[in-house]
């Protein structure tokens, strides 16, 4: 079956953030939508990020901040601003939402597309690809030819030829090529850091191979403002304005 899928990930609570995304879904007719992880951390609005999300994606897999709220991955390597939002959203979770991060699995694939937050050869270890040689590893542990991933809430494609050669690029629209395979960054939903304020997330149609990054504007505003009167550090306010 060809499917055509929208791919969100890192949403970290921002409900301003998803609920644009949502909105402009309803344009693009897609048939799934998953989520890559991070669906809380940062934002002040875990709890109905977490409602909006279990509505709309039938695919979701963990990220470092869900599973850091609810104590299933060590604190100690997040950065003290992470950190502490983790704890805040540890204590403002409520149950149903605790049950339900505990149970994300770390990875899924179907029809041989992989779905993960961090690394396609080692999803619990929160790693990041940036480079070739970072994403060579990766290539190595998948069977299928496409992988979507978030994490560093960065946009970006690898492409491996048969020949094992990986390259990097940034483009918001391409065909994949027959022979090649490819590691896409779809970048966040709620958190962009490549100095564009506006929420991404990904489509890719398995018919016509296309796959387009998507930006969407929100009431960036109106988030920043929760986020100060949340009592979370002011930075994770004022970067959602710049995007970085
Ligand atoms: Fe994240």
């Amino acid at each position: 079956m060809k499917t055509k899928w929208a791919i969100l990930s890192d949403i970290h609570g921002n409900l301003e953030a998803i609920r644009a995304v949502a909105q402009d879904l309803r344009r693009e007719r897609v048939e799934r939508i998953a989520f890559l992880g991070d669906a809380v951390g940062y934002g002040a609005d875990p709890n109905e990020c977490l409602s909006l999300l279990k509505s709309l994606a039938s695919l979701i897999v963990a990220g470092n901040h869900d599973y850091g709220a609810v104590g299933l991955t060590d604190l100690s390597y997040f950065n003290p601003l992470a950190k502490a939002a983790i704890i805040w959203t540890g204590k403002k979770l409520t149950e149903e939402g605790r049950v339900f991060l505990r149970g994300l699995p770390l990875w899924r694939e179907v029809e041989g597309i992989t779905f993960v937050h961090a690394t396609p050869n080692e999803p619990g270890e929160w790693d990041y690809i940036f480079t070739p040689p970072e994403a060579r590893e990766s290539f190595r542990a998948m069977s299928g030819e496409v992988a979507f991933i978030g994490h560093s809430h960065y946009p970006l494609i690898f492409a491996e030829k048969e020949d094992g050669i990986v390259s990097v690029f940034e483009k918001e629209e391409f065909i994949l090529q027959e022979g090649m395979r490819y590691i896409i960054n779809v970048g966040s939903v709620g958190q962009p850091r490549d100095r564009n304020p506006g929420a991404a997330y990904g489509l890719y149609d398995e018919g016509s191979r296309k796959y387009l990054l998507k930006r969407v504007s929100y009431d960036v505003p109106t988030a920043q403002k929760k986020i100060l009167k949340a009592g979370l550090p002011p930075f994770l306010a004022q970067r959602l304005a710049s995007g970085v």
